[in-house]
């Protein structure tokens, strides 16, 4: 492949070669993955293709003038409508990659209103000529199928300045955090404690029975990618016995998405059980495993469909990540347009940090390096790490929680919002890692932290202790923001938004430093 690229750059756009997109996307198979054969010419996959935007310098500098509470537009949020009005491709980028797809015979294809993106199905065979180098085989996990290709793909020279990416050709589901695992283990060292409840987290962080939703527009949502499903049942008894003291809700109001069967997972239980404990009477959506044929990327799905649906909620907390060294920087530099799209119509995103620490990286001998992890990673999202209690056996004050993720980005420069805080965090420290370890040029994570230990969840009916993670202080937060939310639409003020630009500026006001277990 890369003895080709020479001849491209020769050739390019006349004698329609080829070149990669995403030529540094790592392509290894997953260790859970078993590999079970190419596919049939004739069997139907689903490819999603990003069309490259316009006006993205003005998509970012209005995201952080409606993000400023020091500018005139704070606040002043943009409609879906206008921001397709301001991304959408040019005429010529749709007719470029339209025509491209026909002459290759593909002509089912759907688009979304934002009209960025075309999800087109074909059989593998098309697939396979569309995207030169690409060769389509089945992979299963557990009782997962997946559709991907074992190796890189190019497009023709003539559109490749029209695309960004092709989603459904790469990329596998990352690992869910086995919460099973962090139990046992958790089990062994902790005998008895407090353990987090609403009970807990509401004294812990001041919210009093006054303090629930009541406002009419105000929602908030949680996303799951990795076939995980809550049961009504379980969140049901979670409140029965969990839920005393404060107005709160015991349903979903909506799925949007597909629910399995099945048992209910430890994940999904969390994060609905707790933002429904602090965002509290508030209206709450869940998106379930967006994306469901074999070929399909869940989380890509699950951005194409906030590009699709006008009125979404005002708060979503994710708990999904990769390294950000296996993905490539044209997937995760488009991924970041798309938060930004979401951040622009007023819509906060909270992702966790992640539970590895400051990840790592084995390089050659003596060059080991900490490994960021994307979406934690972006600029434009809200990045959630972890504590936990001084004391296990009150409500003490929090000490940092040694999972946490955290670290800087590789592929994000440090926007401007966090430079003068992490800059004064670097010169207060006294010891900190090897310089080599780390990328301090880079977007630093994460942004805010909370209780990341020892929750209490139901799930499968059974109410379950020690269960712990940056899964749990992200919905945690995520409904203290609706709470925040649900005040301003009271006052006729409009929702927080993207919210890092507001969270640096208040510095020692209402934020405060979280200390190392050990000091
Ligand atoms: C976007 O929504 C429209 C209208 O509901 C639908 O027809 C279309 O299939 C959706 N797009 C995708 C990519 O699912
Ligand atoms: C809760 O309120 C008390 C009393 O005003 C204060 O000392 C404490 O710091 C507050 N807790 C948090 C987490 O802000
Ligand atoms: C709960 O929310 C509803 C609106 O959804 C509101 O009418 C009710 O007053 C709220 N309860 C409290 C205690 O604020
Ligand atoms: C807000 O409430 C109005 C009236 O009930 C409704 O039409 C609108 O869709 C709501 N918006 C959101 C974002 O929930
Ligand atoms: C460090 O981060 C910057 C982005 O801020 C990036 O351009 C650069 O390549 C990174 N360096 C390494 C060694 O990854």
């Amino acid at each position: 492949m890369r003895i080709l690229a020479p001849f491209f750059v020769l050739a390019c756009c006349s004698l329609g070669f080829s070149e990669h997109l995403e030529a540094d996307q790592n392509i290894l198979i997953p260790d859970h993955w078993a590999h079970m054969g190419r596919v049939r010419p004739t069997e139907e996959i689903e490819l999603t293709f990003a069309l490259r935007q316009q006006n993205l310098d003005r998509l970012e500098d209005l995201l952080l003038l409606v993000s400023d509470p020091s500018s005139p537009q704070y606040g002043k949020y943009l409609t879906l409508e206008e921001v397709t009005a301001l991304v959408r491709p040019s005429q010529l980028t749709q007719k470029v990659v339209r025509q491209w797809l026909q002459s290759n015979g593909v002509s089912n294809c759907q688009t979304v209103l934002t009209q960025d993106f075309l999800q087109c199905s074909m059989t593998a065979q098309v697939a396979e000529a569309v995207l030169p180098g690409s060769e389509f085989h089945r992979y299963v996990s557990d009782d997962h199928s997946l559709v991907r290709s074992s190796s890189l793909y190019q497009v023709d020279g003539d559109v490749l300045q029209h695309i960004d990416f092709v989603g459904g050709v790469h990329r596998f589901p990352p690992k869910g955090q086995d919460l099973n695992e962090v139990l046992t283990k958790r089990r062994s060292e902790a005998k008895f404690h407090l353990g987090v409840t609403p009970a807990a987290l509401r004294a812990r962080y001041n919210l009093t029975a006054t303090d629930v939703g009541s406002a009419q527009n105000n929602s908030q949502a949680v996303a799951q990618f990795l076939e995980q499903f809550y049961h009504p049942a379980d969140l049901a008894e979670f409140m029965a016995m969990f839920g005393q003291g404060f107005q709160h809700r015991s349903d979903v109001d909506r799925v949007v998405g597909t629910q399995g069967g099945g048992k209910a997972g430890l994940e999904a239980s969390l994060d609905i059980e707790y933002i429904m404990s602090t965002g509290a009477n508030i209206s709450t959506w869940v998106f379930s495993n967006a994306g469901r044929h074999e070929s399909q990327e869940p989380f890509l799905q699950w951005l194409l469909l906030l590009s699709n649906m006008t009125d979404i909620p005002w708060v979503h907390t994710i708990s999904y990540g990769d390294d950000e060294d296996s993905l490539s920087a044209a997937y995760m530099t488009r991924i970041n347009v798309e938060f930004m799209k979401v951040g622009v119509r007023g819509i906060s995103m909270l992702f966790a940090s992640g539970d590895s620490g400051a990840g790592c990286k084995h390089l050659a001998k003596g060059g080991n390096c900490f490994r960021p992890s994307f979406p934690a990673s972006s600029p434009y999202v809200t990045t959630v790490g972890g504590t936990s209690f001084k004391n296990p056996f009150k409500i003490t004050y929090e000490v940092t929680d040694s999972i946490s993720g955290g670290g800087f980005s590789n592929i994000f420069k440090m926007p401007d919002y966090q430079v003068g805080a992490v800059e004064a965090y670097l010169k207060a420290q006294s010891a900190l890692p090897p310089k080599t370890y780390f990328n301090t040029s880079g977007r630093a994570y994460p942004d805010l932290a909370a209780l990341s230990d020892n929750y209490w969840v139901v799930s499968d009916r059974i109410p379950i202790p020690w269960v712990s993670g940056t899964s749990a202080s992200t919905p945690v937060v995520g409904g203290i923001l609706a709470l925040i939310n649900d005040q301003r639409f009271r006052k006729g003020l409009p929702s927080l938004g993207f919210l890092n630009p507001r969270l640096y500026q208040l510095k020692g006001r209402g934020l405060f430093d979280v200390r190392p277990s050990a000091l």
